[in-house]
């Protein structure tokens, strides 16, 4: 089979840039992106996409309405199509068997029920969500159970190990493309079909194949792994603060080491996003059903690790206004769980946010690119607050840095956007109340320069000498 026709099922930050991607390097392949939500795929068809995503707006202009399409025609999507990813959303279970930790796969399943439903003629059908291992089986086994005569299934793993704000770079050139199958001649072909798509512009030797449960445990392993080594750094940023080092020389030193590497050793207020947490989850309950209860155990630290990191920012934030925020002014900058996305899951601004307000502040939060409703949804969802609507009163989204600054006690920098470093922190300071602070959670400022125009500054990783000209001012130095 020659694959002509690609459906795939979510529209969300999968689905939607990987497909673009594919469209625009297979320009003979007809991609259609279907979604069951009426509002996202309206999004899609518009000018203004449901996602912010460096390069993406570029790939969707020239492709979408020639090889790409969006739509809400699910059946006519999955009938048409030689191959299906399912790229659909896998949140972490909040009721019930392996509440917390197991993945919720019912998206999962009703996908496959849908494929299983409409399917008319043989469909290779993707697994593109990140999901715990084994789940493939799952969708083989509603696949197979209700086949109907004439067609035939072939179940793929293809996990997606695109970042956030680089994923159109991620996708085009991809480091390396994984895809699992059935050790079956079917399967094999099956792999090959998937193969011959990427190898329109990625090189053959970048495209890994294995069994289907290795290629899922890689997904979670490799997100583990990353995971792992943020959690490393801040463990370490920690005995930096308590010593005298700081975690950025310590960490230029350790990757200079190339069985380390370099990347992904920024101290932060910890990671957030949709798959770390989730991911690890998932391996820490894959392990517990397999009883080995020492490998969760592991696992377990790397969060636990990341929870440890966000708390002790924002004590640190507390206690260096006296211990109280009660009715004082912070502006929070940057709400996105990294810079160049608006996406807010598991964001650390939202845990940092919500022990401020719980203490009694009143927040100015001023991100570029989230949108207000998201904040607030975040900010006011019952798994954050049980007073909603205090938080409502407690809370102003603002469209500039400099107005959500004004008035501020404090400012409590979550996200490493560009733009903060340039900012006019002399004008900040003179707009600000004094002592005005600055808690600078991922590093990105010039302290020395902020010390001199007179700010309390403290930071990750590195204990800040209090400025001879600010001694009058109390001491800068973490606690
Ligand atoms: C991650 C993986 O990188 C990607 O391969 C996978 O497909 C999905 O999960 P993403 O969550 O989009 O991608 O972003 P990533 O760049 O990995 O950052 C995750 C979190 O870690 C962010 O909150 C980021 O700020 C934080 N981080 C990252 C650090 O705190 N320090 C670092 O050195 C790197
Ligand atoms: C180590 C560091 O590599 C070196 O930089 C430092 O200066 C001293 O400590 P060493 O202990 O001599 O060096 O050997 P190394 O090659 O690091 O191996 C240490 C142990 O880890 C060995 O038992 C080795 O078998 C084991 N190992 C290493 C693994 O089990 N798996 C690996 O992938 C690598
Ligand atoms: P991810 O980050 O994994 O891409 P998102 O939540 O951004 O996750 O996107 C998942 C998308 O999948 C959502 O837009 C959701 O509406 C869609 N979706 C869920 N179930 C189905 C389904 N059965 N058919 C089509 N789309 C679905």
């Amino acid at each position: 089979m020659v694959i002509e026709k690609i459906c795939c099922l979510g529209a969300g930050y999968v689905g939607g840039p990987t497909c673009s991607v594919i469209a625009l390097k297979c320009p003979n392949i007809k991609v259609t992106v279907c979604d069951k939500s009426v509002e996202r795929i309206n999004q899609w068809n518009s000018d203004k996409l449901p996602i912010y995503e460096p390069g993406l707006d570029d790939v969707v202009r020239q492709c979408r309405g020639k090889n790409l399409f969006f739509s809400t025609d699910i059946a006519q999507g999955i009938q048409e199509a030689d191959l299906i990813f399912i790229s659909v959303n896998t949140p972490t279970k909040t009721f019930g068997n392996g509440k917390g930790r197991a993945a919720d796969l019912k998206y999962v399943e009703s996908a496959a029920r849908m494929i299983a439903d409409l399917a008319t003629s043989n469909k290779i059908v993707v697994e593109k969500s990140t999901v715990p291992v084994k789940a493939a089986e799952i969708i083989m086994k509603i696949l197979r159970a209700n086949t109907k005569p004439g067609v035939n299934y072939q179940i793929l793993s293809n996990p997606e190990f695109l970042a956030e704000g680089t994923a159109i770079v991620d996708l085009i050139e991809a480091e390396r493309v994984l895809i699992g199958g059935e050790d079956t001649p079917d399967g094999q072909k099956a792999i090959q079909e998937l193969c011959w798509v990427y190898e329109h512009w990625i090189p053959a030797k970048n495209i890994l194949t294995t069994n289907t449960w290795s290629s899922e445990l890689s997904k979670l392993a490799a997100n583990a792994f990353l995971a792992q080594r943020i959690s490393s750094i801040n463990s370490l940023s920690a005995v930096c603060e308590a010593t005298g080092a700081d975690v950025s020389e310590v960490a230029r030193a350790v990757g200079r080491d190339s069985r380390i590497g370099p990347k992904f050793l920024e101290a932060s207020i910890g990671f957030g996003g949709s798959c770390f947490q989730k991911d690890i989850l998932n391996l820490i309950y894959l392990c517990e059903c397999l009883n080995l209860p020492e490998v969760a155990a592991y696992w377990q630290q790397v969060l636990n690790l990341n929870d440890y990191q966000k708390i002790r920012f924002t004590r640190k934030v507390i206690e260096s206004l006296f211990n109280t925020v009660t009715d004082k002014n912070i502006a929070v900058l940057g709400f996105s769980f990294k810079k160049n996305t608006g996406d807010t899951r598991e964001s650390p601004a939202i845990y940092v946010s919500q022990t401020l307000l719980d203490e009694g502040a009143k927040l100015n939060i001023y991100d570029p690119k989230v949108e207000p409703d998201q904040i607030m949804y975040e900010l006011t969802n019952p798994y954050v607050t049980s007073e909603p609507e205090i938080v409502k009163k407690n809370v102003e989204i603002h469209d500039t840095a400099y107005s959500a600054v004004t008035g501020a006690h404090a400012i409590v920098l979550c996200t490493e956007w560009d733009e903060f470093k340039t900012l006019d922190f002399q004008k900040i300071y003179e707009v600000m109340m004094k002592p005005a602070y600055i808690f600078d959670g991922r590093k990105i400022l010039n302290h020395e320069r902020l010390q001199n125009i007179g700010f309390h500054v403290q930071t990750i990783g590195k204990r800040l000498n209090r400025m001879p000209s600010n001694r009058a001012q109390g001491s800068q130095t973490m606690p």
